[in-house]
């Protein structure tokens, strides 16, 4: 059994006011939003992972066969002694990575899921003797600060969640990874790529409704935090394609008029019939775009994998 370290760099009453800022400026706003980070409590992150088992949910899968062929050139490339991974979640992928990594010295998950996270790093610490596992409970587009462990670093942001951030967020994201890194550390990114509109769509409104009931346990978060009275049936899930932003958008739509009290705000919120609460978007990519990105916060692309069907795509980019 090697070591487990759980380090919180929320304190835990920052996630509230958090919470509070972005509910207040969210649901005050036109059209409504939410930030999908509120999605992850305990509840969420188990219905995340239901989601990565759906016959439709094609990222994950398409993900882990880009990592199962390539974790060995990627390791190589990269050398790393120290793994961050950013929304780590149940690090059930990173697997494939941490067995190709053999002088790895530390594995350091970042998640807002306290739950995930140590459900996941417990079982590696226990699984993997020599390595150190050093979890932080911490968000990460706002400044992290990592444990001081030895380099080189290899960062990486699996999932697609990249395409959770809005053009603007993701530039400052990439930027502070880049902070992150010395010349020569690197990072493995995976991206979902532009593809037929219905397998998109299907990917994000299945036919079992886990991802609709995922959706709407953002609604059950906001009530028991900030005392509000969602009522989660009065919503319908709808996800849609926005073909020129080229990503899907998630949404609860509301059925009728209805007036949400949100206590803890001091807040009512009218919904019309009909109306949209835009929960999630989820960015699909090309690869001329994850270039120019990269490469606009110091980050210069090396290589570029696909799985087979050309579905999802890893790169591996090196600071400049
Ligand atoms: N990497 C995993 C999980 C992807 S789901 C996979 O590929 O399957 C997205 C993960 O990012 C969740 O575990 C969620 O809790 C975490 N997350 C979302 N927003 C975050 C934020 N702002 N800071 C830290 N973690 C975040
Ligand atoms: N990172 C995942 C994605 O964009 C998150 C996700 C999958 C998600 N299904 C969802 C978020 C449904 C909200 C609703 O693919």
């Amino acid at each position: 059994m090697s070591p487990f370290r759980l380090t919180r760099t929320l304190p835990e009453d920052a996630t509230d006011s958090a919470l509070r800022a972005d509910v207040l400026q969210g649901l005050t706003g036109s059209p409504r939003t939410l930030p999908p980070k509120w999605f992850y409590d305990a509840r969420g992150s188990e219905l995340f992972e239901e989601i990565t088992g759906l016959p439709e949910y094609y990222p994950t899968r398409a993900e882990r066969e880009i990592l199962l062929a390539r974790s060995g050139e990627i390791a190589e490339a990269s050398g790393a002694r120290t793994l961050i991974e950013l929304g780590s979640g149940s690090s059930e992928k990173t697997r494939h990575l941490l067995d190709a990594l053999t002088g790895l010295h530390t594995y350091v998950p970042v998640d807002v899921s306290e739950s995930a996270l140590t459900l996941a790093g417990r079982a590696l610490a226990a699984e993997r003797p020599g390595l150190n596992v050093h979890a932080l409970v911490d968000d990460f587009t706002s400044h992290m600060t990592l444990p001081g462990t030895p380099g080189p670093r290899l960062v990486a942001f699996l999932g697609g969640t990249i395409g959770n951030l809005l053009p603007a967020e993701r530039a400052a994201f990439l930027a502070s990874v880049r902070a992150m890194l010395a010349p020569g550390d690197a990072l493995l990114l995976g991206t979902d790529l532009v593809k037929d509109e219905k397998v998109l769509v299907r990917a994000y409104d299945d036919a079992a409704g886990v991802t609709a009931a995922f959706n709407k346990n953002v609604l059950t978060v906001i009530n028991r935090e900030l005392g509000a009275d969602f009522d989660p049936a009065a919503f319908d899930h709808v996800a849609v394609w926005d073909a020129e932003h080229e990503w899907i958008e998630m949404r609860l739509r509301s059925r009728d008029r209805q007036t949400v009290k949100i206590p803890a705000l001091d807040l009512a919120v009218v919904f019309g019939a009909g109306e949209d609460l835009r929960t999630e978007v989820s960015a699909k990519f090309r690869k001329e775009r994850v270039r120019e990105e990269l490469d606009a916060a110091g980050l210069e692309s090396a290589r570029w994998w696909t799985d087979e069907e050309g579905r999802f795509a890893l790169s591996l980019s090196v600071a400049r």
